[in-house]
């Protein structure tokens, strides 16, 4: 609907500095299996690929958790993975499996990959563009729309791997092994990822929001009692020899999700971007804003909102984090969980989310009361 003033939209009012409450609300992965609206599109599309690239069918998918629950803002309808796909590498997504790529172990087949420049690859994301542009003129004017990108070490690990591994090995074994070609690897994807954000904010999305589904692999510095720096993280200091592993969080992470960052706004002055780097720890979450520009930071659930919120400024921006595993529970404990995240934030700037996506098991009803709760229905 045009002609609504974009100062209507809620979630960008909050990413601008704003503190709203209640706080406006969206849910990673509201688009998804535990909606019967979305099985049925899913089952129309054919793959989950074919529905990434169908305009008519990822703009439904988008708008069905918004006309349902009326959510304030939309998240883009499509995958991190299109990024590898579009570079020539072969995805797939197994159903009940996940997504399994080729995976890119050497040089051999790094070297098939399409270059940065390639206008290949813009050519080929041209459908999830046509789908943000619909979008927005479909949507009604107050709800926020997102897009995103997973972030470039998300990305690589998937390319290398060829799937999700729990500590990405087959990442590690590389970035030991060959670190110049990872390297390589992330400049590209920083590159094409600066690119595809801008090109989906011109095309009307209003913020962007950046997956750093693996930043809890990253060994990061945190200062100890004594001033020591002590590496901290579930990998081993030996991991990535190259990179000190007091710093692998800042040189596989930060660095390059802050470079994407200016080179969005570069282009695009004032882009506003969320930063999700899920199992960085209340130390990791703490660093996101200040070291990488963002906007705001994305909280996951293993993180004390409480605690991050007494760590960082009162003008940061927060968004999250309320546990998936609530949700599926329901009940007084969802109820309480709800209050929490409106306790830790109250007249601060929050956007309220969960702290990872909505898992396919749980009751659409559940979602219902968590709305009505944190609107005050309940
Ligand atoms: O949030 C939304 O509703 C927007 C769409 C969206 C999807 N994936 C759709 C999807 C977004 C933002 C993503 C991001 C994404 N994709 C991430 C980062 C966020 C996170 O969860 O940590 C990652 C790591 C991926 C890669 C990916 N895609 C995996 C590991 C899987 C398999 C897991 C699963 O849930 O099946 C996917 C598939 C996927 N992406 C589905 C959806 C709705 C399920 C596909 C189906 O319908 O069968």
């Amino acid at each position: 609907m045009t002609g609504t003033p974009k100062g209507e939209r809620k979630v960008l009012r909050v990413l601008e500095g704003e503190a709203i409450g209640p706080p406006p609300a969206w849910m990673m992965r509201q688009a998804g299996r535990y909606l019967p609206e979305y099985r049925a599109t899913r089952a129309e599309a054919g793959s989950f690929l074919d529905l990434c690239y169908s305009p008519d069918f990822a703009v439904e998918v988008t708008l069905q958790p918004i006309r349902r629950f009326g959510f304030d803002a939309a998240i883009l309808f499509s995958d991190i993975l299109v990024i590898p796909h579009a570079l020539g590498q072969d995805v797939r997504f197994v159903e009940g499996e996940g997504p399994r790529l080729d995976p890119l172990d050497g040089r051999d087949n790094f070297s098939r990959l399409r270059e940065a420049g390639d206008p290949a690859v813009m050519d080929h994301l041209a459908p999830v563009f046509e789908t943000v542009k619909r979008l927005r003129s479909e949507l009604p004017g107050e709800t926020t729309l997102l897009g995103f990108c997973g972030a470039p070490w998300t990305v690589a690990s998937y390319m290398i791997g060829g799937r999700g591994t729990p500590d990405l090995a087959p990442a590690r074994a590389l970035a030991e092994g060959d670190t110049a070609l990872v390297d390589t690897l992330i400049d590209r994807l920083v590159t094409v990822q600066t690119d595809y954000l801008v090109r989906q904010l011109e095309a009307g999305a209003d913020a962007v929001q950046i997956f750093e589904s693996h930043a809890g692999t990253l060994p990061q510095a945190v200062p100890a009692a004594g001033g020591v720096v002590e590496p901290v993280g579930d990998v081993a200091e030996s991991a990535l020899p190259d990179a000190p592993a007091a710093d692998a969080l800042t040189r596989w992470s930060l660095q390059p999700i802050a470079r994407m960052i200016a080179g969005v706004r570069a282009r695009v002055p004032g882009a506003k971007i969320i930063v999700f780097a899920r199992g960085s720890g209340l130390d990791g979450h703490a660093r996101v804003v200040p070291e990488t520009g963002a906007d705001a930071v994305g909280v996951d659930w293993g993180v004390d909102l409480k605690a991050l919120r007494g760590r960082v400024p009162a003008s940061t921006v927060t968004q999250g984090n309320l546990h998936p595993d609530t949700l599926i529970e329901g009940g007084p404990a969802l109820d309480a969980a709800v209050d929490a995240v409106l306790a830790a934030t109250a007249g601060l700037p929050h956007i309220f989310n969960l702290g990872h996506g909505i898992t396919p098991q749980t009751p659409v009803a559940h979602v219902e009361r968590m709305l009505a709760r944190l609107r005050g229905q309940s």
